[in-house]
């Protein structure tokens, strides 16, 4: 078994960690942790990218010098991914002297190769990227393909990297390599880039400071990404000037060691295209797959720091575990496929999955031993089982097996789905033996053996589920009378032999795995994790009570026309309610603060405290007159209008259905 070496992509620590840099960093450790259980040597490393003009600036906004506000950055990191329960073995950071270092002899080493020269460079820049683009690539002639923002034109000297030289080499390389980017539609696109025939590469900035300083010429700094992407070598000791002999680095490193970097597909191109030719031009070998997923978003969109629409993991840990938020995360979107975030679909899946299924197995089976069998693991012939019983140790080995595949291949969410398989399956088996029913025959040896069989499947979950939940798996198997797993370099611990807990043992029957909510503890859940209303649907009070038919409605009188240019005095824009409550001693107003897009919220009043509860209009984006001259009602002035029809049934605010951004003009 060749050690694992499994990267992260290292963050810009520009802005807090979000649930989309969640994703990358608990995929990883997910994936760790299953080679660790399986004995296999593995090291995991994640860290930040704390370099480029994106820092730079952001540290000056914040009126920092760009080490103190890196510095201030990276505990929150650190910190939000020990919460997740990732056991990374390193943190690098790229501010540190142990990775400058190596930046600047993988460039001695590339320029010493003859692949480095002086040159001029104009073109565009987007800064969100840390990228070039030409026209050819940005939307609308000035727009960044990705974040949709003006690029800057950029015009200075710089050292190029010979990556044209590279291009057929690359393409013998992907040929050789059938699995070197994963998922393959995504390799496709690599190989059709590549194919294209690649330029050469800007690898400095002589504009501004915040880099690693370009050997021998410190008018210059280090392109970001070759600094950036250096870090999986800097962290592992290499390069050296005099050769690569250190430990880490011959063992993790091929030809070695098997090197995976998990990464978004939005920063594949820099690990499949240009990494390669970086370590090649070094005299060393490239890594041995990169694995681009998908992007988690939120109504659509790309959740990102620079769009602003992210959400973080804090408060969702908080409200129901690092295990739930994980096991959320790997299970509900397909490893290299976009996923939506919902909190309706995280909390389906807690009670569904994790607290009616596998919480609800655990539990019925502690309460059946705890009274049957004074709480040991009862003792029974494993070589006389019933049909039933054979069939649900058949499906535990299929099951373990298959989720074992789907693990080794990164398809998390498949490997999820084999193991709830089995969960199902023992649920069913419980429900088909009827233990209880055995109990009051006193049956007592036909129900050792129910209770076994279920016992036995738990220990199988516990393991299974140990890379995604590794709490709840040690808290399962301590009801289980089992250690904590801790994973040891040669001991496969992945289920295999049936017959592992021993009668007679103990067992600790505890609290529940997941505890189980009602309706409204539901709600509240949502309420306290902020999901937006329309995941919490508001229902209009009198809409609810109504019960009378409708009249119809008269209809529209002849009217004067109007002209497009009077309809264009009209500002109407999208506002988002960023909170809203009654006005004092006024039943039907309520005074709203409402975002539209400006440097502060306007506060507005609407007359539709009859028709809707404060709470339920918070986080709507509604439509708003936003150029009536301001007017003071019961003392407090309104700054705009809210659009609202009306019927004999009461109010209903116009709102939009999807997330627009506040400000956004109504035509
Ligand atoms: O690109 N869904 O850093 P970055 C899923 N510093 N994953 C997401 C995501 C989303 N909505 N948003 C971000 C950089 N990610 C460079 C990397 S590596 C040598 C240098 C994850 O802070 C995903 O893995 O912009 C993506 O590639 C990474 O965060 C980008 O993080
Ligand atoms: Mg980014």
């Amino acid at each position: 078994m060749k050690p694992f070496y499994i990267t992260t992509p290292i963050y810009y620590c520009n802005d807090r960690p979000h649930l989309g840099t969640t994703y990358s960093t608990v995929a990883s450790d997910v994936f760790a942790r299953y080679q660790k259980l399986r004995g296999r040597p593995t090291r995991f490393l994640t860290g930040l990218d704390e370099h480029g003009l994106k820092i730079e600036r952001r540290a000056k906004d914040e009126g920092l010098a760009a080490q103190d506000f890196v510095d201030r950055m990276a505990a929150p990191f650190r910190t939000a991914w020990q919460e997740l329960g990732c056991d990374f073995n390193d943190f690098i950071r790229t501010t540190e002297p142990r990775h400058k270092m190596r930046a600047q002899v993988l460039w001695q080493k590339m320029q010493a190769n003859g692949d480095i020269y002086l040159g001029h460079y104009e073109d565009w820049y987007c800064v969100d990227c840390e990228a070039f683009y030409t026209h050819k690539d940005l939307v609308n002639d000035t727009l960044c393909p990705t974040h949709k923002k003006p690029v800057e034109r950029i015009k200075e000297e710089s050292y190029f990297f010979r990556l044209s030289s590279y291009t057929d080499k690359l393409l013998a390389f992907y040929d050789a390599n059938p699995d070197f980017v994963r998922p393959e539609g995504r390799f496709r696109e690599v190989k059709s880039f590549v194919r294209e025939g690649l330029r050469d590469l800007s690898i400095s900035r002589a504009s501004f400071r915040w880099g690693v300083p370009v050997p021998g010429n410190s008018a210059h700094v280090m392109y970001v990404w070759l600094d950036a992407l250096t870090n999986y070598i800097s962290a592992l000791g290499a390069p050296t000037e005099q050769g690569e002999t250190g430990q880490l680095f011959q063992t993790y490193w091929p030809p070695q060691g098997e090197a995976v970097h998990i990464v978004g597909k939005d920063i594949l191109r820099f690990h499949a295209v240009y990494w390669p030719a970086f370590l090649w031009s070094a005299g060393l070998f490239p890594p041995t797959q990169v694995w681009a997923h998908g992007w988690l978003t939120v109504n659509g969109e790309k959740m990102s720091k620079s769009a602003g629409n992210f959400l973080t993991p804090g408060p969702l840990v908080e409200a129901l575990g690092a295990d739930v938020v994980r096991y959320y995360l790997m299970r509900d979107i397909g490893f290299g496929q976009d996923g939506d975030f919902s909190h309706r679909n995280l909390l389906a899946r807690y009670q569904g999955e994790l607290s009616n299924g596998l919480g609800n197995l655990l539990h019925r089976t502690m309460g059946l031993v705890q009274n049957h069998f004074d709480a040991k693991v009862p003792t029974i012939d494993l070589r006389q089982l019933s049909d039933l019983d054979s069939q649900l140790q058949n499906t535990a080995q299929r099951c373990a097996e298959t989720a074992a595949l789907h693990f080794k291949a990164m398809a998390v969410n498949r490997s999820l789905d084999a193991t709830w398989e089995l969960v199902a399956a023992a649920n069913k088996y419980v429900d088909e033996t009827a233990p209880w029913a055995l109990a009051k025959q006193g049956n007592s040896e036909r129900l050792a053996e129910v209770c076994y069989m279920t016992l036995e499947t738990l220990r199988w979950l516990g393991v299974m589920v140990w890379p995604v939940m590794p709490t709840k798996s040690n808290a399962l198997r301590i009801q289980l009378g089992l250690p904590p797993l801790m994973p040891i370099v040669n001991v496969n611990y992945w289920p295999s032999a049936w017959g592992g807990l021993v009668g007679g043992a103990s067992l600790k029957p505890g609290a529940p795995l997941f505890q189980r909510f009602d309706k409204a503890q539901e709600q509240s859940v949502l309420e306290r994790l902020g999901a937006p209303a329309s995941e919490t649907p508001a229902v209009p009070r009198s809409v609810a009570a109504q019960t009378e038919p409708r009249k119809p409605l008269s209809p529209i009188p002849n009217m004067s026309h109007i002209t497009i240019e009077d309809l264009s005095k009209l500002e109407l824009r999208i506002g988002k309610v960023l909170s809203a409550k009654p006005v004092p001693k006024s039943d039907k107003l309520l005074v709203l603060m409402v975002d539209l897009g400006e440097t502060a919220p306007r506060q507005i009043l609407a007359g539709i405290g009859k028709s809707y509860d404060a709470e339920s209009i918070v986080g709507r984006h509604i439509a708003v007159v936003a150029n009536l001259p301001p007017r003071t009602m019961m003392g407090l002035e309104s700054q705009g209008m809210v659009l609202a029809a009306s019927d004999q049934t009461g109010l209903s605010v116009l709102n939009v259905d999807r997330d627009i951004a506040p400000g956004t003009r109504i035509s």
